[in-house]
């Protein structure tokens, strides 16, 4: 620590490690105004998904200081360590020991017991680790995270050449235990790409017990900030597990949370780009708007970078009351040390995004509250997590894309469908615009002109077409193994298909299918349901494949029951929607008689659109350019 020199972070670390305010009180104005922003700011980061997020940066990225400038940028600043200072000041840490001075110390017992009874699980668990693997740490609290990314992670498998092997390091019981129920469900993309050299693989070390429970407890997101004990000491961690994984292995290991989600294999470019960088032994992420300081989201580093961990670990403590624990000690370190500095590189932003704007190999989302939601809109968000177990298993063909959890039966009447963004046919890798990318060119949701189902009681006392009045709480019942049938008036290309379920006892594999038909007559399957269930109640399941049809039916299976609810062998729909567009496609055959009509009605477009021309060329040639006017 001698040697090391501040950065101007330390002053602000050394200022709130001094106790209750003695810096802040002197510095700030108690003008009512910075309280109530430290509030907001504390709303900020209000879900659990958003723990390791900077409220700072949370507004920066939407843009609140666009016309502020600085000043204000440091006003906000100002004010998030108010926030963060009245956090501490109302007693939500529950570990006395952990108030802000102590934390080094206490970290450096935790460190000792690490070293003794938990550094020995890494070097069992990578010695049957051949290749370069992602490194993740969980906890029970991101749960989902760590599933999404595991399920981003596995689908690589299914479209790529790529053999992915993750290890996770579980710091506590619940985290471990999902941890090895995953692993033992993996599901090898053999399963739909047949003589695939791909493979997928998960490995599980276990660190319960290494550091207290109480760290885990705080769900509650208000006593889970920046400068929190449970926050801070999790992020001290970090430098010591990763270090402890890099000396265990025998490959490379890239260090990656698990809110950065994969779209190629990243490990491949972190190679290409740390080649390219003759002193570089690390390569991590470029911290959003910044002139390339490294975020700590994805590490890639092998035994050449332990040195440069290993300061990284030594100026950790320093920063244990640093708004951004590690990420602040490494940032200081590289701004501090120009020799370190020439020893780590970052990957490009276009690459590895930053703050949910998508990058061409991963994207990460940080910066941002409300994550999940973030991901659902632009398609990083696979439903599959939802399943139990979650499912990382390629899908196969006829597979659902989305099998959404129950969301409950609407309440009231004329409920509108809920609106939703949808991404047809999935996201484009490479595809820069984070935001906002939701049906192709020409898409749009199709029109049903009516809608049929069956004769019994069910059936008539509510009818087929209450699938299709775009109310959520209006529903189609199905008895007796009826089948609901739309009609789009017209063939179309159909590229999605949403069906809301009010009802569907569906856990059998292919017990309600999805068809297709040019003409009513002749029919093809186009999508099969199985493992879900919902009993009056609200469930979307959306299908895609990419198709021609003007008739869209839902029929289920000969041994569909509705038992234990019914034995009529009821189920309901509160609304099926399709997407796509009136140009056909040309791939998928029409019938004749189909094609042959569409060749004369464009015919007759052409013929009457020759007319108009000549028309207006003959107007034109009377009354001069005022006719275009
Ligand atoms: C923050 O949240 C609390 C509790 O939900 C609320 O009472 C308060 O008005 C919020 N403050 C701001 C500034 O949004
Ligand atoms: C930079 O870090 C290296 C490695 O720890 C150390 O030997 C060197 O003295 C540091 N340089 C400066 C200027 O602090
Ligand atoms: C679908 O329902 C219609 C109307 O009840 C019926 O005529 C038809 O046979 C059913 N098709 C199948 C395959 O069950």
């Amino acid at each position: 620590m001698a040697s090391w020199h501040p950065a101007p972070l330390l002053l602000v670390s050394a200022l709130l490690a001094a106790g209750p305010a003695v810096g802040l009180r002197q510095r700030l104005p108690t003008d009512g105004q910075r309280e109530r922003l430290a509030d907001s700011i504390s709303n900020l980061t209000a879900s659990p998904e958003d723990e390791y997020d900077i409220p700072y940066e949370i507004l920066l990225t939407r843009g609140k200081f666009a016309n502020m400038g600085a000043e204000m940028a440091r006003e906000f600043m100002l004010a998030s360590e108010v926030a963060a200072e009245k956090n501490r000041q109302s007693k939500t840490e529950s570990i006395v020991e952990c108030l802000p001075e102590m934390r080094a110390g206490v970290a450096n017992g935790f460190l000792e017991i690490f070293n003794r009874e938990y550094k020995p699980r890494f070097a069992a668990t990578f010695k049957g680790v051949a290749v370069p693997a992602y490194f993740t740490v969980s906890d029970h609290r991101f749960k989902e995270m760590f599933r999404n990314f595991l399920v981003h992670a596995h689908q690589l498998t299914c479209t790529g050449p790529d053999r992915i092997v993750v290890v996770n390091a579980a710091l506590d019981k619940e985290s471990y235990q999902e941890c090895k129920g995953l692993e033992s469900g993996i599901v090898q993309p053999t399963n739909v790409v047949p003589w695939t050299a791909s493979s997928f693989a998960l490995h599980c070390i276990d660190l319960s017990g290494w550091l207290p429970q109480q760290l885990f407890e705080h769900s509650d997101q208000k006593f889970f900030q920046p400068w929190s004990c449970a926050y801070n000491m999790l992020l001290w961690t970090r430098p010591h597990i990763a270090a402890a994984a890099v000396e265990a292995a025998t490959q490379p290991v890239m260090m990656i949370d698990t809110d950065v989600i994969l779209h190629q294999n990243l490990l491949n470019l972190a190679d290409a780009t740390l080649q390219r960088c003759s002193d570089c032994v690390a390569i991590m992420g470029h911290e959003y708007l910044s002139d390339s300081k490294p975020n700590t989201g994805t590490l890639y580093t092998h035994k050449a970078g332990l040195p440069l961990l290993r300061e990284w670990a030594k100026a950790d403590p320093i920063f244990m009351n640093a708004k951004e624990g590690d990420q602040s000690a490494i940032q200081s370190l590289m701004s501090s040390n120009a020799s370190l500095r020439a020893q780590l590189t970052v990957f490009s932003p276009a690459e590895l995004g930053e703050c949910g704007i998508a990058g061409s190999h991963a994207t990460h989302y940080n910066c941002l509250t409300g994550k999940k939601g973030h991901m659902m809109r632009v398609g990083d968000w696979d439903t599959r997590v939802y399943r139990e177990p979650p499912q990382l298993r390629c899908r196969l063909a006829g597979e659902p894309v989305e099998v959404e959890p129950d969301t409950g039966a609407p309440e009231g009447t004329d409920v509108p469908m809920p609106k939703r963004n949808r991404i047809v046919g999935g996201r484009k890798a490479g595809e820069a615009d984070g935001l906002a990318l939701i049906l192709p060119a020409g898409h749009r949701q199709l029109r049903f002109t009516s809608a049929s189902s069956c004769e019994t009681w069910s059936c008539v006392t509510n009818p087929a077409r209450l699938a299709i009045d775009g109310l959520a709480s209006t529903i189609a019942h199905v008895s007796q193994l009826g089948n609901w049938t739309g009609d789009l008036g017209t063939v179309m290309q159909v590229a999605r298909v949403e069906i809301t379920f009010d009802s569907c006892m569906c856990q059998p594999a292919g017990s309600m299918v999805l068809e297709t038909s040019f003409d009513g007559v002749r029919w093809r399957t186009s999508g099969a349901l199985g493992e879900m269930k919902v009993w009056e109640g609200s469930r979307l399941v959306a299908f895609e494949q990419k198709l021609n049809a003007r008739y869209i039916r839902v029929r289920p299976a000969a041994t569909y029951t509705a038992i234990p609810h019914r034995s009529d062998q009821r189920f309901s729909i509160r609304e099926v929607e399709a997407f796509g567009t009136s140009d056909l496609l040309a791939e998928d055959p029409l019938p004749a008689e189909e094609a042959e009509k569409r060749l004369s009605l464009a015919k007759q477009l052409f013929h009457r659109a020759s007319k108009v021309a000549q028309d207006v060329r003959r107007a034109g040639a009377t009354s001069g350019r005022a006719a275009w006017r």
